[in-house]
C-alpha cells in the first residue's frame, strides 16, 4: 500500500530500516542472561508436561476457564518468592506494564516517569487518562522539582523507574528514589525487567531490601519472565488489593487468551532453579563475565554494556565488521534510543567464554578509541 511504501522509504533512506534476522553467531544481543532459555531441566520439564496431557492451549481468558493449576502455582509460588502478597501472570513484560500504566492511574492521580522508560510504560500512559510528567534520567533533582509541580492536584501520584536501564545498563538511585516517594506519598512503580533472576537475594531483584524492610504498601514490582528467567511472560507483584484491582478492572487483562499453561510452569520451574546454589553459580558466572568486560570495554559493570556510537550509519557498519568476525551483535537506532546515540547494545551472558569476550574486546576497541578521539 502506497501509505506504508512511503515510509518504508524514508526509513531506507535513513537508514534505519530495520528487517528480521535470525540468531547467528556468539550471543551478545539476547536477554538469556543466565542462559536458562536453554536449561535442559526446562525442557525435560516442558516434555513431561506435555506427554502427560497439559494443554497446549490455555482455551480462554484467566476470568474464564483459561485459569489452570499451572497460572495458580506460579502466582503463589511468585509472591512467596519475591515477598509480596499477591502475583499476576501477564503473557509478556509488554502486557503487564500496559496493563499496570493504563488501569490503575486515572484522571485524578498523575504519573513522574523517568525519560529513559521502557515503550511499554509510555504506551500504557498513553492509554491512561493520568496526567503524565517526565523526569531527567536517574536525576533525583528534578524528580523532586516535578513531584513538587504536580503533588497537590495529583490525588495518587505514582512515580515510574525501571532498576535497571535496557538500553543504558545503568541502575537507577533506588533506595533514595522510594524515600522521595514515601516522602510524598507516592507509589513507586519498579520495572524489574533487567534485574529480575540476577541481582538481590538469589535474584529476587533490587527492590529486595526496600520489601523486606517495608513490604509493598508503598510499592509495585514488574518482573518480566523473558529475559533472565528465560521463558517468558510478565509478573506483577503488589498488595492483594492491587491485583485484584487488575484482575476485576484490567483491559488487556481480561480481554486476553491466558498465557500457555506450559509457559507459567516453565517460568515456575525456572524461579525454582534460580532460587537455588546451581542459580548461585550462574550469577557468579554472570558476574565475573561482567567485571572483565568492565575491565576490557569501561561501562557500568551490569550486564548490559551500550557502546555509543553516534550515527546510525556507524553503528550500522560497526556492527557489520563484528557480525563478520562470528559475534551477534545488533545496531540499536532511534527511536530505541535517542535521537544522536545509535549503539551497540552488547549483552553478557553467564555462558559467554572470557577468551571469546576478549576477541571481541579486541575488535570492538579500535572504533571506541576513534569515537572518543572524534
Ligand atoms: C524494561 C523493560 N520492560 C518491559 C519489557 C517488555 O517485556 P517483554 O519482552 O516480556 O514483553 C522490556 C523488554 O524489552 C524491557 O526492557
Amino acid at each position: 500500500m502506497l501509505k506504508y511504501q512511503e515510509t518504508l522509504k524514508n526509513l531506507k533512506e535513513q537508514g534505519r530500516y530495520r528487517a528480521l534476522v535470525l540468531p547467528n553467531g556468539i550471543d551478545l544481543t539476547s536477554n538469556d542472561y543466565l542462559g536458562m532459555a536453554e536449561h535442559p531441566d526446562l525442557r525435560r520439564v516442558a516434555m513431561e508436561a506435555l506427554e502427560g496431557g497439559l494443554m497446549s492451549g490455555a482455551a480462554g481468558s484467566r476470568l474464564l476457564r483459561g485459569h489452570t493449576a499451572s497460572h495458580q502455582n506460579l502466582e503463589h509460588y511468585a509472591a512467596a518468592y519475591f515477598g509480596a502478597e499477591k502475583a499476576l501472570y501477564f503473557s509478556s513484560g509488554f502486557q503487564a506494564n500496559f496493563a499496570l500504566f493504563s488501569t490503575l492511574p486515572d484522571r485524578r492521580d498523575a504519573v513522574i516517569y523517568d525519560s529513559l522508560i521502557h515503550a511499554s510504560v509510555r504506551d500504557g500512559l498513553q492509554a491512561s487518562h493520568a496526567r503524565s510528567v517526565k523526569f531527567a534520567h536517574n536525576d533525583l533533582n528534578d524528580l523532586e522539582a516535578k513531584v513538587k509541580a504536580v503533588r497537590d492536584q495529583a490525588e495518587t501520584l505514582f512515580i515510574a523507574v525501571e532498576s535497571v536501564y535496557s538500553m543504558d545498563g545503568d541502575m537507577d538511585p533506588l533506595h533514595d528514589i522510594f524515600e522521595l516517594a514515601q516522602r510524598y506519598d507516592a507509589i513507586l512503580i519498579v520495572d524489574e525487567a533487567h534485574a529480575s533472576g540476577i541481582y538481590g537475594e538469589r535474584g529476587r531483584g533490587l527492590c529486595r531490601e526496600i520489601i523486606k524492610a517495608q513490604g509493598y504498601e508503598r510499592l509495585i514490582t514488574l518482573h518480566t519472565c523473558g529475559k533472565a528467567i528465560g521463558v517468558a511472560g510478565g509478573l506483577v507483584c503488589a498488595q492483594a488489593e492491587v491485583i485484584d484491582y487488575l484482575i476485576n478492572c484490567s483491559r488487556p487483562f481480561i480481554y486476553s487468551t491466558a498465557p500457555m499453561p506450559l509457559q507459567a510452569l516453565l517460568v515456575q520451574k525456572s524461579l525454582e532453579i534460580l532460587d537455588s546454589a546451581e542459580g548461585d553459580s550462574r550469577r557468579e558466572r554472570l558476574f565475573s563475565v561482567c567485571a572483565r568486560a568492565r575491565e576490557l570495554l569501561g561501562g557500568e559493570g551490569t550486564q548490559i554494556l551500550p557502546v555509543i556510537l553516534g550515527s546510525d550509519a556507524r553503528a550500522v557498519e560497526v556492527a557489520k565488521v563484528l557480525q563478520g568476525e562470528g559475534f551477534d551483535v545488533r545496531a540499536i537506532r532511534p527511536p530505541s534510543v535517542p535521537e544522536g546515540t545509535a549503539r551497540l547494545r552488547v549483552s553478557l551472558s553467564s555462558e559467554l567464554a572470557l577468551g571469546e569476550l576478549e576477541r571481541f574486546a579486541g575488535l570492538l576497541r579500535p572504533y571506541l578509541e576513534a569515537e572518543q578521539a572524534a
